[in-house]
């Protein structure tokens, strides 16, 4: 067999290890090839180049206890910590942690790195002021209601969950970011996520799909209030090529989807 894609079915454990395996072996060239335009100390939420500093989604973050959840190199937190946050940054991989203590290092700015999975975190019910992420975790794992579960629980009532994913619509095209991505090919009601597999058809990447209504539906189960859905768009005169992500697909629909929400003050 030759390695390929495809939209397939695929177990909790195949996904799973797939998942763990791809960013271990991934976060070395992950850095080389997104690291400049992440930056060591900034919360860029998506490739449009939408950043905290401006966008202010998280509301106010000083004296706060943040919680990154899926922080890759966790530039995120380390922003945080300079606004006054006390920053904790959570990756399922050892891979990209690493990445994340070396620029801990070398900035001096320090998030506090804990290694675990989204899907159960290792972590006090109700001691979080915010949660966030930047496509870390919920694209990747299999079950997403219960990490808008699992945040929920860790989050002190009124506290904020913001989450960045590739826009649900993308779902229809190819992966491609030049004129093969523009047409519709896929159901956008298909819920097979995508696939990478090998020679021996392992699966070796899996990205994980739902609907705008299954997200919705997935925050309101788990007890979140929707305040807004940021669909960032292209903006003028920026032509960095991010995967599929581009300004020729930029200018004509949303490539991210942001997710503001807050758990309630009274259930
Ligand atoms: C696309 S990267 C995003 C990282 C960072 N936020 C950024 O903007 O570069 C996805 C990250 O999610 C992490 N991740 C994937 N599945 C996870 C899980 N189940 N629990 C925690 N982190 C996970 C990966 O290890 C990786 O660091």
């Amino acid at each position: 067999m030759e390695p390929g894609v495809t939209r397939n079915h695929v177990s909790v454990a195949e996904a799973s290890r797939a998942n763990r395996r791809w960013w271990d072996a991934d976060a070395d060239s992950y850095q080389a090839e997104h690291g400049a335009f992440l930056g060591d100390v900034d919360l860029l939420w998506c490739p449009e180049g939408v950043r905290e500093a401006t966008a202010g989604l998280l509301g106010a973050v000083e004296g706060r206890r943040t919680l990154e959840v899926g922080c890759g190199s966790a530039a995120g937190s380390r922003w945080l910590v300079t606004q006054g946050a006390r920053a904790v940054a959570l990756d399922l991989s050892a891979g990209m942690l690493r990445h994340a203590s070396r620029l801990n290092e070398k900035t001096g700015i320090r998030a506090q790195l804990v290694q675990g999975d989204a899907s159960a975190l290792p972590l006090v019910a109700e001691s979080f002021d915010v949660a966030f992420t930047a496509f870390g975790a919920v694209p990747f794992v299999s079950d997403s209601a219960r990490v808008m579960r699992e945040v929920y629980r860790v989050l002190r009532p009124g506290g904020r969950w913001v989450f960045s994913v590739t826009h649900p619509m993308r779902w229809i095209f190819l992966d491609d970011p030049g004129e093969g991505g523009l047409v519709a090919v896929h159901s956008y009601f298909d819920r097979r996520p995508y696939v990478e597999h090998d020679e021996h058809g392992v699966p070796t990447y899996v990205e994980q799909h739902r609907t705008l209504g299954d997200r919705i539906r997935e925050l309101v189960a788990a007890g979140f209030t929707v305040l807004d859905v940021v669909e960032p768009e292209w903006p003028e005169g920026h032509d960095r090529i991010w995967g599929q992500w581009s300004p020729l697909r930029g200018r004509l629909f949303p490539g991210t989807a942001i997710f503001v929400t807050r758990k309630p003050i009274s259930p």
